[in-house]
């Protein structure tokens, strides 16, 4: 006889527009993995009761996907964590091994990573990058860029303190940290890590930084292009690149720690803007 069917969720808040339970149902349906997916709106202050009432109470729950606002909350529930999850100070990935021990890894560098490198063959390996932010977001991508071995990455944020906060975790990295304004020399790569395009913002940054052989990569997505990307293209930059591959990305590292097997992102990513340019046109 069958068990109860393995059972993953997404938690987060606000999580209705997460598009994790369809990627994940998608990437079960093509491995043959036999599993249900969906999505939990959790309290802000109820973190540790969904996460007790998931893993201990509900027959089945093998594993959480943790987004905006409980990461970190996440991180500290965590009884094991992987070396770049530490690093990272967040933790996206929840799952309970054998053992019974709760494990915690942060996929989103590496989401990142494989987008850039993989599906959009950018390399990274000596180049000069320019991260933009100094918030969550940016922290837990930091290690797995600097795994590709950049020739220079710098950190620029509004608020410089928590740049160079950041840039202090990376002791003899080729790792700096500044203010917009102190931006001056083009990068291959620019990576918006601001929540700044939530809002439709553009940092302030001079046009110097982009040149045309800049690849701008804005960690968010949206169906139209965003606010950072259009000023890329318009600075002449060579490619502008949305953060949908690092979400599906970043999801088929999670579908790999909790069934044991990598499922096809092509085939997922092409779906999802498939389906969100007929979205488009319905609105
Ligand atoms: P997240 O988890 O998305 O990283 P966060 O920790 O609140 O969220 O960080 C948001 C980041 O976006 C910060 O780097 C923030 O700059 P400050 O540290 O100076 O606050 C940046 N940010 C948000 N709105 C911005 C704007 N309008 N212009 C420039 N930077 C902005």
């Amino acid at each position: 006889m069958a068990g109860p069917v393995d059972l993953y969720a997404v938690m987060g808040n606000p999580v209705a527009h997460s598009k994790s339970p369809w990627i994940h149902t998608l990437f079960a349906s093509q491995t043959g993995q036999r599993l249900r997916y969906n999505a939990r709106l959790v309290p802000v202050d109820g973190f540790d009761e969904a996460l007790n009432h998931f893993f201990k109470e509900e027959r089945g729950g093998h594993g959480l996907s943790i987004t905006v606002p409980f990461k970190e909350q996440a991180w500290e529930h965590a009884q094991h964590r992987t070396p770049r999850a530490e690093k990272a100070g967040a933790v996206n990935t929840l799952w309970i091994s054998n053992d019974g021990v709760l494990n915690g890894d942060n996929t989103d560098g590496l989401g990142l990573v494989r987008d850039l490198t993989v599906n959009h063959q950018v390399d990274l390996k000596n180049a000069r990058l320019l991260i933009l932010g100094a918030g969550g977001a940016v922290r837990g991508v930091l290690e797995p860029i600097l795994e590709q071995k950049p020739a220079e990455l710098v950190i620029a944020n509004r608020t410089v303190s928590k740049a160079e906060a950041l840039a202090e975790l990376f002791p003899g990295q080729p790792v700096s940290a500044g203010g917009f304004a102190d931006l001056s020399e083009p990068f291959d790569l620019i990576i918006n890590g601001t929540s700044a395009s939530l809002q439709g913002d553009l940092p302030p940054l001079p046009a110097e930084i982009v040149n045309e052989q800049t690849v701008c990569y804005d960690m968010m997505y949206a169906r139209e292009i965003t606010v950072f990307n259009q000023w890329g293209l318009a600075q002449s930059a060579r490619q502008a690149i949305d953060g949908l591959g690092m979400l599906v990305e970043q999801a088929a590292e999670q579908f790999q720690i909790w069934r044991g097997v990598r499922p096809d992102t092509a085939a997922v990513l092409q779906q999802l803007r498939e389906d969100m340019a007929v979205s488009k046109e319905t609105v």
